[in-house]
This record gives structure tokens, C-alpha cells and sequence, in this order.
């Protein structure tokens, strides 16, 4: 049976998730694409932390021990920010590597020079995971774009900030509230300013925007505002007026081929497709010259369901057959 030798670059949430689904999920894998995956090491900063334990597979704190076996065939990256990820991939690619990566910080600012890298080494870069997780959005305008044209791309991208407005007008209570339950339950950071502040659903939608169009906008174009500044007052006003505030992204192409972004909270009326999503769930609208609107909501973060759409990548990635190299 031949085997894809991958390496698992960062082992916190989202690298233990993916290691758990493709133990897990071994032997539908192996039926589904005639492979078995070996997965031979794994990198973290701190080889003393105690850990899951992952018999055969080498940790270690050096990424160079990893890629100089120079066997392995796809490489999985789940560690934090632009720096050493991006040179990581970068090298990845270079040695022939196909790379996923659940990295949105490090793929916002570096995604469309790995896919030109990649293109050029014959390999695959995958990035379903860094926009809205589990929620099949890459995929999903992959598929449309040979036949289609998305005009505009909206939605929640961060559950985080959405939690904290749904508790805000479901309990009442004011943000620094809202904002403690949602770091007690675990879904907000220690350092939550990125989420809060608009940032995380920034980097999404310009994921979204080298994807859908091509390019990204100016950064410095698109104002980004956060949900810190909404007030209970506001969200209770909202209430009384059958309104709700939704954190929202929005990129849209006009008549004359220019982008216009924008992040920041907005007012919306029960006929809006996003005024029903609650909690941490992320929730995006693709508007098409075909479709017109398709929606997709489902959750934004977590181990399992961002883990399982890296290892969809994956499947997708074998299912090229000839583009893998393949050992026994
Ligand atoms: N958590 C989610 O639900 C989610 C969803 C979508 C996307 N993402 C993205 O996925 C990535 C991983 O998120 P996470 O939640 O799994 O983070 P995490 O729990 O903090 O884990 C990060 C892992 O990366 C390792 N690491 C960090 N810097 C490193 C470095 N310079 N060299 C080697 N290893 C390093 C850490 O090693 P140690 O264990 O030794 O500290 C840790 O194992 C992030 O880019 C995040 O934005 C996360």
C-alpha cells in the first residue's frame, strides 16, 4: 500500500485536530484514496510541553530535521503569525511539497506569493481552513469561478465578535461582559484585540478577495472597525426596532472594475440573510452573476471542524494523483 509522508508543522488546537482526524479517520482515508498517510514528524516550539502522545512520529523543534529527510510529500501548517510560517511554506514548496495551512495572519499577507511559488514547483497550496474553518468556502468559490462571476462577497467571519453581540442583545449585558463569557467559554483569545478589533475578519476577506478577484484591495483602503465600541444602549435601541448589529466584512466589485471593503458593525432588518445567525457561527454571502446570493453558515473555528477541512484538503490534493509523489 503506498504511503504520503506528511509533516505536521505546530501541534496546538488546530495541529492535534488534524493528527486526531487522520488516526481517526485511517482506514475511510485509505478505502477513499488507496494511500496510507505516515505522518512522520511534527514541529512545535517546545518539545518539553507535555502533549498528546504520537508513537512513530518524531517531534521536534527544528524544522530543518523535518525537511532534510527530503521524504516528505505534504506538509500541514498550524502555527501562529506571518514569521517563521511563511519562510517555512516558502521552503516546503521549494522542496516540492504540497502545503495546507489554516494560517490566515501569515496567508492574508503572504497567500498570493505561495500560490505563484507553488504554481511554478508543480505543487499545491491549500487554504480552506484559514477562511471560516469548517465552513467549505474555498471550495465552494473554487468550484463557481470557471463558470461564473462573484460580484461581492459578505458575511461574519469572526464568532468571536458575533458571540459577543448576541449575548449583548440575547442577556443584555454590556460588552466587557459578553466579552468575559466568550474568553471563559474559550472561544475569544487571551489576547482577544485582533477578533474584537475586526482585524481576524479583515485578513478573511482578503483571502476571499485574492480568490474571488483576483487581487486585494489597497490595505490601507479598507476602514476596519470593531465591535468594542457598540455600546448595550445601541444594542438595546437595535432591539426596540426589530434591528440587530452584525459584525460584518464586505467586498464588492463595481461597474468599473474598482473594490470597495469594509469592515466594521452594521445595522440589519429581519429580511437579511445574516440576521438570524447567532453565536459563534461564521456566515458568508457570494453574490454571482449566476447565482445570485448563496449563503453558507456553519462554525468558524475550533479543533475538529477546522482540522477536518485541512485534511479535506488533503483528499483533494491526493485525488490529483499525478501531482503527488508518491513512496512506498
Ligand atoms: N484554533 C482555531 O479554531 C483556528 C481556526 C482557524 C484557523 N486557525 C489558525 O491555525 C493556526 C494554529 O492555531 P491554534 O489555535 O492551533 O494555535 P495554538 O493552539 O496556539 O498552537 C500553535 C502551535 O504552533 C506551535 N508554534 C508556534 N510558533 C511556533 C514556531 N515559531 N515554531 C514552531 N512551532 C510553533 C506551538 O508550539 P508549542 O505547542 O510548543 O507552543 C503550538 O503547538 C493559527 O494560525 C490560527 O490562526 C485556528
Amino acid at each position: 500500500m503506498p504511503s504520503i509522508k506528511v509533516a505536521i508543522l505546530g501541534f496546538g488546537t488546530v495541529g492535534e485536530g488534524i493528527y486526531r482526524i487522520l488516526n481517526e479517520r485511517k482506514e475511510e482515508i485509505k478505502k477513499e484514496t488507496g494511500h496510507t498517510i505516515d505522518i512522520v514528524s511534527i514541529l512545535v516550539r517546545d518539545t518539553a510541553k507535555e502533549r498528546l502522545a504520537t508513537p512513530g512520529t518524531r517531534i521536534t523543534d527544528d524544522v530543518q530535521e523535518i525537511f532534510a529527510t527530503g521524504d516528505i510529500d505534504v506538509v500541514f501548517e498550524a502555527i501562529v503569525g506571518e514569521e517563521p510560517a511563511y519562510s517555512y511554506l516558502s521552503e516546503a514548496i521549494e522542496k516540492g511539497c504540497h502545503v495546507i495551512t489554516a494560517n490566515k495572519t501569515m496567508f492574508a499577507q503572504h497567500g498570493p506569493a505561495l500560490l505563484k511559488h507553488a504554481a511554478f514547483r508543480g505543487v499545491q497550496v491549500c487554504y480552506e481552513a484559514t477562511t471560516a474553518g469548517g465552513v467549505p468556502i474555498i471550495r465552494t468559490i473554487s468550484g463557481l469561478l470557471p463558470t461564473d462571476r462573484v460580484r461581492r462577497i459578505r458575511g461574519i467571519f469572526n464568532g468571536t465578535s458575533n458571540f459577543i453581540l448576541t449575548k449583548m442583545r440575547e442577556e443584555g449585558i454590556p460588552f466587557e461582559a459578553a466579552l468575559h463569557e466568550a474568553q471563559v467559554l474559550g472561544y475569544a483569545e487571551a489576547d482577544p484585540t485582533d477578533d474584537i478589533g475586526g482585524k481576524d475578519a479583515f485578513r478573511k476577506l482578503m483571502i476571499l478577495s485574492a480568490l474571488s478577484f483576483g487581487r486585494q484591495p489597497d490595505w490601507q483602503d479598507v476602514p476596519i472597525v470593531g465591535i468594542d465600541g457598540v455600546t448595550i444602549e445601541a444594542v438595546k435601541d437595535a432591539s426596540a426596532g426589530k434591528l440587530r448589529y452584525r459584525h460584518v466584512a464586505d467586498i464588492a466589485l463595481d461597474e468599473n472594475g474598482a473594490l470597495h471593503g469594509s469592515v466594521g458593525p452594521v445595522l440589519i432588518g429581519p429580511e437579511h440573510p445574516l440576521y438570524g445567525v447567532d453565536g459563534v457561527d461564521n456566515a458568508i454571502i457570494v453574490d454571482t452573476d449566476h447565482l445570485g446570493a448563496l449563503t453558507l453558515i456553519g462554525p468558524g473555528a475550533g479543533m475538529y471542524p477546522t482540522a477536518s477541512a485541512m485534511v479535506g484538503d488533503l483528499l483533494q490534493i491526493v485525488g490529483k494523483r499525478e501531482a503527488v509523489v508518491v513512496t512506498s
